[in-house]
């Protein structure tokens, strides 16, 4: 199997369709959660240049750092356009999980299966991101989707940077970034996940009126 059959996110299709985009709670929750693990993009990338053996690599990780400067800040803004404020929205278990593996993948590993976490996100964006920004659209109009709309523009070159890139690694270096891909689909469904029932316990604000 291809490299690039191997790195698929089809399966996620039916699971991101079935959550609910259009529920104001439930993309507030999203936009929460993005905030916190986008918050750490640049320090990820950070502590990868500190783990690079080659100076090819760090370079390629600061151009990245400056791609993903201020990314959460959008997260941040779209949700505040929701009228709603940060703090009330603790970061979740699975969130910090999400994130927090990726340090410890990188220090136990070193920098190079840190690009599984990176294509599973960026391919979640290019694949599936233009279904939850058209939802998103439709529900809150442009002014809130600034995420997802900047995500699924820019992702679709990134998608193709990293696959050559990663084509240069050695086979060990795949089955660890293959490993970190599959590892990262799982821990973000579970911030779905903990997203979908948090609204279950707030009252259910099926949009409509914006
Ligand atoms: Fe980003």
């Amino acid at each position: 199997m291809s490299l690039e059959n191997q790195l698929s996110l089809d399966g996620l299709e039916g699971y991101l369709q079935q959550l609910s985009w259009r529920n104001r709670n439930f993309y507030r929750s999203w936009l929460a959660q993005t905030y916190y693990y986008t918050s750490h993009s640049t320090r990820l990338l950070e502590f990868c240049e500190f783990y690079a053996s080659d100076a090819e690599a760090a370079q390629r990780y600061r151009e990245h750092r400056q791609e993903e400067n201020g990314h959460e800040r959008i997260a941040l803004s779209d949700l505040r356009r929701l009228d709603a404020d940060i703090v009330h929205y603790g970061e979740q278990l699975s969130t910090r999980t999400f994130y927090w593996e990726q340090y410890e993948v990188i220090r136990k590993y070193g920098d190079r299966p840190f690009l599984g976490y990176v294509l599973m996100l960026e391919i979640l964006a290019r694949d599936h991101g233009p279904y939850i920004f058209n939802e998103v659209r439709a529900a809150y109009g442009d002014r809130s989707a600034n995420f997802l709309k900047i995500h699924v523009e820019e992702d679709v070159d990134h998608v193709n940077s990293a696959i050559r890139l990663l084509e240069t690694f050695t086979d060990s270096e795949k089955s660890k970034v293959l490993e970190n891909f599959n590892w990262s689909i799982n821990a973000y469904k579970a911030i779905l996940d903990e997203c979908r029932s948090s609204i279950k316990e707030a009252p259910n604000e099926n949009l409509a009126a914006v």
